[in-house]
């Protein structure tokens, strides 16, 4: 049995149908209020929690052989990035689990100290090495599926928002990649107590991308480039009302002003490793949004 958290999630969810497509047993940690109804209905066993909950948790992890750590941090760095998974990896060894997944970030090593996503993820990353439970850390860049609204507003407008530098290169991932190589790595020997950098196969620049919803849709791009200034005067200002969401913006600004990119040896072992090629971002944009 499976335990995945953030079942409900752009990974999870994937995570989950995957499983189910294997006709693996998963059991699917959900809020009430989530909407978790497609999962239950491809067999998934559904369990209602909430992950700021211990005796959730603990419940949870009850007679699962594998935990897949893939939830979001909802604004509550301190409580989910940091907090939920230290508690999965302590009532993983408890119930004696036979591998703990943890989907970190990539660039998590870097110390950024601005993201309490990334420094939560790297505290999270160094308890899980040091727990004597079989692990695979996954450091994904950023998802494919961020990019589908995207293309949806851009195919009703031509318009692309670039915010921050267009040089700026990331390796988008493909989202279905990354859970069939989370479902993989409790499998796979040679990801046994490995660590991953995940990307997609290309290294974009930022300006790329709205060049490839022009061959997309046929459609020249209006791009409008924000500068990062105008985001950290944004930042400023709500921090006046809700210092809170201004330190959670932190890790918006970390991803906005940085560059995520695996580098091409990164790609070769992940492809080794997982005997997988890797999705180009075009590729997947093209099988979600129904173009050839
Ligand atoms: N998105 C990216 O580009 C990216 C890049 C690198 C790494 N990552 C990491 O990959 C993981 C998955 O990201 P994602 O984009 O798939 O996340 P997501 O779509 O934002 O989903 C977050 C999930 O966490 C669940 N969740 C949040 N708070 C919860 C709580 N208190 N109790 C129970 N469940 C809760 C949400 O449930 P509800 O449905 O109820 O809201 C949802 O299922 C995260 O750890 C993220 O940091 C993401």
């Amino acid at each position: 049995m499976f335990l995945v958290t953030g079942a409900t999630g752009s990974l999870g969810r994937r995570i989950v149908r995957q499983l189910r497509e294997q006709a693996m047993p998963v059991r699917a940690f959900v809020r009430l209020t989530s909407n978790y109804g497609e999962l239950e209905d491809r067999g998934a066993e559904i369990f209602i929690g909430d992950l700021k909950q211990e005796r959730d948790m603990e419940k949870a992890c009850r007679g699962v052989q594998y935990i897949i750590s893939a939830h979001g941090a909802d604004g509550d760095a301190q409580a989910l990035d940091y907090r939920a998974n230290i508690e999965l990896i302590d009532r993983a060894k408890e119930n004696g689990v036979e591998h703990f997944v943890f989907i970190s970030v990539l660039g998590v090593d870097r110390g950024y100290q601005d993201s309490p996503t990334f420094k939560a993820k790297r505290e999270v990353e160094k308890y899980l090495q040091a727990s004597g439970l079989n692990y695979t850390i996954l450091r994904p860049s950023g998802f494919a599926n961020n990019l589908l609204p995207l293309a949806e507003r851009f195919r009703d407008t031509g318009i692309y928002l670039l915010i921050g530098d267009p040089k700026n290169r990331s390796s988008i991932v493909s989202t279905d990649d990354l859970a069939t190589i989370a479902i993989a790595s409790v499998r796979v020997e040679e990801a046994k107590n490995q660590t991953f950098a995940v990307g997609g196969p290309e290294i974009l620049k930022r300006e790329e991308i709205p060049r490839i919803f022009a061959r997309l849709f046929k459609k020249e791009p209006i791009v409008i480039n924000l500068p990062l200034v105008v985001v950290d005067a944004l930042r400023t200002g709500i921090g006046l009302f809700n210092p809170q969401l201004q330190k959670s913006l932190g890790t918006l600004r970390t991803l906005l002003a940085n560059e995520f990119f695996c580098t091409p040896e990164e790609i070769a072992r992940l492809e080794a490793t997982f005997n997988l090629q890797m999705e180009s971002l075009e590729s997947f944009l093209k099988r979600y949004l129904g173009r050839n």
